[in-house]
């Protein structure tokens, strides 16, 4: 018997605030068959997919009126449309005839929406508006023919779709997130790109490896010299994670503290363009330090002269703030990574066997506040399977770590995982699993039979 749940009550995630390394406790466990059985993965794509909010898109992949962007994850397709009245919609993609799929990808300018198979045509409201040889069908309502639509909603620049359109708002679903982080101000990025590659874990796998910190002394090492990754405050709200973590100064591991040209050079590598400095070739000297200051405040002075000179205003952040990222695990498959300078968002789908997902990334830049510039679809790119993502180092580790942390799972006699309270945030991903599913929380080993 597994028993999951020792570490948090259902009451005690709401706001909890978890600092790691608490020793009284004993391991919690969760049953690997969640990661590997297509029993489970099934259940997800019964009861998850169609029931749960969702990260779809940006908001810049949909801000003109006539773009239409196409959000697949297992077999569903959902179809987010700007209206010619400005108003987001959303709609299965399944053609109201014989159920051909409509669109795929991304495109811009429509004025309607027109099946390729027998060419019944949709208005940007879903209304069906044309049809051809009519008569045919005998009496056929407009009316009872629209396109089936999904729950859409934005939360700063992202887009969220449900199909369950009795689910909860997206704003009461987010918990205190869109709060915690309006100091931020991330309605002033744009994304740029959307990466996606194919690889071989499963969706939660991929996913867990951004709910806690625990690996970076294994797989990120080059970031210790510059990184906290020991002492940062996680927070758990019902249905969501945050982990606020420190850079610019090195991680307690070290028996000796690295003196600060090691986190200097250590900085560059991983973040050396905040604070205007090339990460490619000799990073040179750490800069001086003047009296009563530290490195960690000599960088954040660079990040802040960074700012001002791409026109963006560091006037209302601290200089902790400007070097503490804000990490947001959004149940049940998306990590935001935050700066005030800084936006990156990681989505994990499912792939065709519960050993394949997708790692989508979307990369913003800030834009000055008093931009006016209009928004613009961005790149969207698929890579093939092992190539290198253009993201930097850490992520590259996390993308080349994610086959043997799968095929591990399948050995015989490894039968759950174990977790440290510093993983809280895979736990409670797992208490949410656990609700959607239907399943117990303390289940029987390998029964994925509803309760
Ligand atoms: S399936 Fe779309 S028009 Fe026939
Ligand atoms: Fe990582």
């Amino acid at each position: 018997m597994a028993i999951l749940g020792r570490e948090l009550t259902d009451d005690a995630p709401v706001g909890a605030t978890i600092t790691s390394g608490t020793g009284a406790r004993k391991p919690v466990t969760v049953p690997v068959h969640r990661y590997i059985t297509h029993a489970f993965a099934d259940l997800e794509r019964q009861r998850l997919w169609p029931r749960v909010w969702q990260l779809a898109a940006s908001v810049d992949h949909v801000a003109n009126s006539g773009d239409v962007y196409e959000y697949a994850v297992g077999d569903l397709s959902v179809l987010i449309v700007r209206g010619d009245d400005g108003v987001l919609r959303a709609f299965q993609n399944a053609c109201r005839h014989r159920g051909s799929e409509l669109c795929s990808g991304t495109t811009a300018g429509n004025t309607e929406i027109r099946c390729p198979f027998h060419r019944w045509t949709y208005d940007l409201t879903g209304k069906l508006r044309e049809v051809p040889s009519r008569r045919g069908f005998g009496a056929l309502p407009s009316a009872d023919y629209g396109l089936l639509p999904v729950a859409v909603d934005t939360w700063g620049p992202l887009v969220f779709v449900n199909h369950d359109l009795d689910a909860e708002p997206l704003g009461s679903f987010l918990d205190g997130i869109p709060d915690d982080s309006a100091f931020l101000g991330l309605d002033d990025f744009r994304c740029t790109f959307l990466v996606t590659i194919p690889l071989p874990c499963n969706w939660k796998t991929l996913i867990d490896g951004f709910s806690e910190t625990y690996h970076v002394q294994g797989i990120h090492r080059e970031m210790l010299p510059c990184v906290d990754d020991v002492n940062g405050p996680q927070q758990l709200w019902r249905h969501h994670g945050k982990l606020e973590q420190r850079y610019g100064l090195p991680s307690p591991r070290f028996r000796a503290r690295p003196d600060d040209q090691a986190v200097w050079e250590s900085f560059v590598e991983i973040m050396g363009t905040r604070a205007g400095v090339s990460m490619d070739g000799d990073v040179g000297p750490a800069p001086a330090v003047p009296d009563g200051n530290d490195l960690r405040g000599v960088l954040s002075g660079m990040v802040r002269a960074a700012n001002e000179a791409k026109g963006l205003d560091s006037g209302a952040f601290s200089d902790d703030q400007l070097l503490t990222m804000q990490q947001y695990n959004l149940f049940p498959n998306v990590t935001i990574v935050t700066f005030p300078d800084l936006l990156s968002v990681v989505r994990s789908r499912p792939g065709p066997s519960p050993d394949e997902c997708f790692m989508d990334v979307f990369a913003f830049e800030r834009q000055p506040a008093a931009s006016t510039a209009a928004r613009a679809q961005p790149m969207d790119v698929t890579l093939p399977e092992g190539s290198e993502l253009p993201v930097g180092l850490v992520l590259n580790q996390d993308v080349t770590n994610a086959r043997r942390a799968q095929r591990g799972l399948h050995q015989p006699g490894f039968t759950k995982i174990t977790l440290s309270s510093e993983e809280c945030r895979i736990l409670n991903l797992h208490r949410n699993l656990e609700r959607w599913l239907g399943i117990a929380p303390s289940e029987i080993e390998n029964d994925v039979s509803p309760s």
